[in-house]
């Protein structure tokens, strides 16, 4: 598979990424079963078996067992450790923690970042994350509280790099102000069907233009040479076979399109779906997160898959439901 630089740091990451979000089995406090562990494990074999080098967590994905059930990939494949990237995320809280009646809330204090990390190293058994990303931006950030979270973490070898995701050009350009660290990556939904960035750039001075205001993060990522990690790559199987629980014409429409294409090109709809984020110049790497090892290698095929101008346009109508101006 395909490597690039994250950002401008050292790594060389594969192009697609392994999220593991849903590894731990369930957003609750129960157990790891059994099952859980070894169906994790099925799943990250298959990304290493497809050229992965990059896993990306959170400290809340399944509580914690999302981390703490990777750990088990210690034991089953020696000295793996130092192959491959780990990046994790802080600064979500749930409602109910850590006193019954705590809000719901983002948390970029310094003390919270650093007590996350702690967390994930341990959960995840290692001595150091490669990146750590906040995780959505938090209204009270004080970015000089981050810069020191930032530079202690670093200089204690806990984390190497340092992004932060569904941030906005203009939210990046605040902590950049003041972080010491580079911010080399920015996570953000993007896909066939989730195009508000590149609308914003689409739409500028249209009549009835749709307010997304993203404020030229795209371009600003591109700028400063920070990666743009795409999550929910797959539309969430909604182009590739997953029945949607609020069906829509524009939907159906896409699906057939993105059915079309990956027909002509005799390759899979998933793989189509990944080479559509990879096309897009701002050096994007796909963060995949389906568990199923047959759509895995699907996903993965994307990364040899080059797509034309005009085969990247089909897609992005197909996916907007709607004509360019
Ligand atoms: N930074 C953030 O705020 C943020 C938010 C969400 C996610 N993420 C990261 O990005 C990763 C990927 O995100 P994602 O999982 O939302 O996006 P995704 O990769 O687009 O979608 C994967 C999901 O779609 C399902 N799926 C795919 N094809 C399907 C099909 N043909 N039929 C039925 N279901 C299908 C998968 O189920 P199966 O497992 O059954 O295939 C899985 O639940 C996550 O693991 C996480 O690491 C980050």
């Amino acid at each position: 598979m395909h490597q690039q630089p994250l950002g401008a740091s050292d790594l060389k990451v594969t192009r697609i990424a392994y999220g593991c979000m849903p590894l731990g089995g369930g957003w609750d406090d129960a157990p790891l079963s059994t099952q859980t562990r070894k169906q994790a494990l099925v799943s990250i074999r298959a990304a290493l078996d497809a050229g992965i080098n990059f896993f990306d967590h959170a400290d809340i994905y399944c509580r914690g067992k999302s981390e703490e059930v990777f750990s088990g990939i210690w034991q089953a494949v020696p000295h793996l450790r130092q192959r491959i990237l780990l990046q994790s995320k802080c600064g979500i809280c749930f409602p109910g923690d850590p006193n019954p009646d705590s809000p719901q809330r983002f948390d970029f204090s310094y003390e919270h970042i650093v007590s996350s990390v702690e967390g994930s190293l341990k959960r995840l058994q290692t001595d150091y994350l490669d990146v750590l990303l906040l995780h959505r931006p938090d209204p009270l950030v004080e970015p000089e509280e981050v810069a020191r979270a930032f530079d202690e973490l670093h200089q204690a070898g806990k984390v190497r790099w340092f992004g932060v995701s569904n941030h906005t050009a203009a939210q990046l350009e605040l902590l950049r102000h003041f972080v010491r660290q580079p911010i080399v990556a920015n996570q953000v939904a993007f896909n066939v069907l989730h195009t508000h960035m590149l609308d914003e750039g689409i739409i500028f001075n249209q009549d009835n233009p749709k307010l997304t205001r993203n404020e030229g993060t795209i371009e600003y990522c591109r700028l400063h040479n920070i990666t743009l990690q795409a999550w929910g790559p797959l539309a969430w199987g909604l182009l590739s076979g997953r029945e949607p629980e609020d069906p829509s014409e524009k939907i159906t429409k896409a699906a057939a399109v993105v059915a079309k294409v990956a027909r002509q090109k005799g390759v899979p709809a998933e793989a189509l779906l990944i080479a559509w984020v990879l096309r897009h110049p701002a050096t994007v790497q796909a963060i995949i997160g389906t568990t199923r090892p047959e759509r895995i290698a699907a996903a993965c095929q994307g990364d040899a898959l080059a797509l034309s101008r005009e085969d990247w346009y089909h897609l992005f109508l197909a996916g907007r439901g709607e004509a360019l101006p």
